[in-house]
């Protein structure tokens, strides 16, 4: 099986790149190594939705890859969830399109795209495996745009308008180029911050030391197809 990891910054995909012991491909930003027996290449893409969307096709068409994930980090949404815990994507959709059914009436024909029950079961199984008793996980709606959110009534907004577990910049674009090629893909976020005003000081804080929760998640997913 050929497996694609998106990640935007270094620190989301510097522990697969060390665990898969992946080297240069000669595509620019994209490094291949291998899991088990499977063929997986990791694409340092860099933050936000074009950055997202042009290099996951890049890895659909240079690799042909059968799955891909997007591993890394996220501002929390929700009440019950907080930072270093991690959401799994059910679906994705974009907080800053508008108005968003646009989507549903011209080509995608979609605005919410599903990620994959096969994968979302594998990264649920990843989490029931984290021994520690604060460690909280849920599966749910992420919701993606081109803005580091730093404002409570944002969130307030993503959490009534959309039931958000946790908004980020690259999700719902991995996920768009996937369902116009039919690739089954899954997004996995463990939480940097609360996406509130303090959000800048969290990430530079926490991003780091989350990445590795939900490069742990994406891994025991490849380990496991
Ligand atoms: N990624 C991590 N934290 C984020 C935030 N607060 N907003 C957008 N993307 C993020």
């Amino acid at each position: 099986m050929k497996i694609g990891i998106i990640a935007a910054l270094d620190c989301e995909m510097e522990e697969f790149c060390r665990d898969f012991g992946a080297v240069d491909s000669g595509h620019y930003g994209i490094f291949s190594g291998k899991c088990k027996e499977h063929d997986v290449y990791i694409c340092l893409a860099g933050v936000g939705k074009v950055n997202a969307a042009a290099n996951t096709q890049r890895l659909i068409d240079l690799f042909g890859v059968d799955y891909v994930i997007n591993s890394g980090v996220a501002g929390c949404t929700c009440n019950h969830l907080g930072v270093c815990d991690v959401v799994i994507s059910k679906e994705l959709t974009y907080h800053d399109f508008s108005p968003l059914d646009i989507l549903d009436k011209y080509a995608p024909n979609a605005s919410v795209f599903k990620a994959n029950e096969k994968l979302v079961k594998l990264a649920n199984d990843a989490c029931a495996k984290i021994e520690d008793e604060n460690f909280r996980y849920d599966t749910g709606m992420i919701v993606t745009g081109d803005i580091f959110v730093e404002d409570s009534t944002l969130v307030k907004k993503f959490r009534d308008n959309f039931g958000a577990l946790c908004t980020e910049m690259e999700g719902a674009a991995v996920a768009h180029v996937c369902l116009l090629n039919k690739v089954p893909f899954v997004v996995i976020r463990a939480m940097s911050d609360n996406a509130d005003e303090k959000a800048d000081m969290s990430f530079n804080e926490m991003a780091a030391i989350a990445a590795k929760r939900a490069g742990f998640v994406s891994t025991y997913i490849i380990s496991n197809l």
